[in-house]
């Protein structure tokens, strides 16, 4: 972390911005563009590799998590990005660690919470040590993980951090897809009907777009996502801001949020209205 500051404070004396891109690795297109938008904010860009324990919870793929830092490397180095910051797990938690961030709002919105109850408490200490670490201008978060780009947004105004958060939208493969390090975990089979949870969402957007109640386009969505083969576990339509439950179209901005199993694969999308 000395080696990280002092490079960054000397480029802070030379005037120039920097972009921090949080990433657990196995690199995609999808972190890619994350870079590609920090550039546009900064002059610097900072990308940062690691897979972070106390996000996972027991039973969950950390030990699987698929690890790629020489090809991280290349394709960030290849997007034009200026430095890797890829932390040992006992340089950020030494022995004796003992803090984790508590967060209500967005954190407890009952939607990935309520299935990864520690996770957000992971994932908001992890930034949290990152954006201390670096004091990145900006930092990059992906609409694919909505409710941690509102979390993350939350905790940076809470704790009145200097970062400013943007957000950039989601990569899919040309059958929609959403691009995710986990989609290797898929089988051909699998892949084949994994496209249909986003279908599902833009139907649904486009239904309640069009004058069919929430929860009717809600109902319609959970039967056919359940009836593709994936065991849900929410499809919920939110406030696109607070995350809290919407029951009508007047509520403001609304988004679509949903995650389900496909086998042992769990996928997660979002979209807009
Ligand atoms: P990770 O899953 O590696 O994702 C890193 C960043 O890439 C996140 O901001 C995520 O939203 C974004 N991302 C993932 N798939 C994307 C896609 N298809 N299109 C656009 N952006 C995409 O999210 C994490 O890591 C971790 O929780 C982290 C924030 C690094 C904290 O450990």
């Amino acid at each position: 972390m000395a080696g990280l500051r002092a490079r960054l404070a000397e480029w802070r004396r030379a005037g120039e911005t920097i972009g921090l891109v949080p990433t657990m690795g196995a690199l995609h297109a999808g972190h890619i563009s994350l870079v590609d938008e920090a550039k546009k904010h900064a002059g610097k860009i900072v990308l940062s590799i690691f897979v972070n324990p106390a996000q996972f919870a027991p039973g969950e793929d950390f030990g699987a998590y698929p690890r790629s830092l020489e090809a991280d490397v290349a394709k960030f180095a290849f997007a034009g990005g200026d430095l890797v910051f890829a932390p040992a797990t006992a340089q950020i938690y030494p022995p004796g660690f003992a803090t984790t961030l508590a967060m209500g709002g967005p954190a407890a919105a009952g939607l990935e919470d309520r299935f990864r109850p520690a996770h957000f408490a992971g994932v908001a200490t992890i930034v949290a040590k990152l954006l201390n670490q670096s004091r990145p201008d900006v930092a990059i978060f992906g609409e694919k993980d909505y409710q941690q780009l509102k979390v993350v947004t939350q905790m940076v105004r809470d704790l009145d951090f200097e970062t400013r958060i943007a957000g950039a939208p989601t990569v899919r493969e040309p059958d929609g897809l959403a691009l995710s390090s986990r989609n290797v975990y898929l089988s051909a089979k699998e892949r084949a009907v994994a496209p249909s949870l986003y279908a599902a969402l833009r139907r649904c957007a486009r239904d309640i777009s069009e004058g069919v109640t929430i929860q009717t386009a809600l109902d319609t969505a959970r039967k056919t996502v359940a009836a593709a083969g994936f065991v849900t576990d929410y499809f919920e339509a939110r406030h696109a801001e607070t995350l809290a439950p919407v029951i009508s179209r007047d509520e403001g901005q609304i988004r679509l949020l949903a995650a389900a199993k496909l086998g042992k694969t769990r996928l997660i999308d979002n979209v807009g209205l």
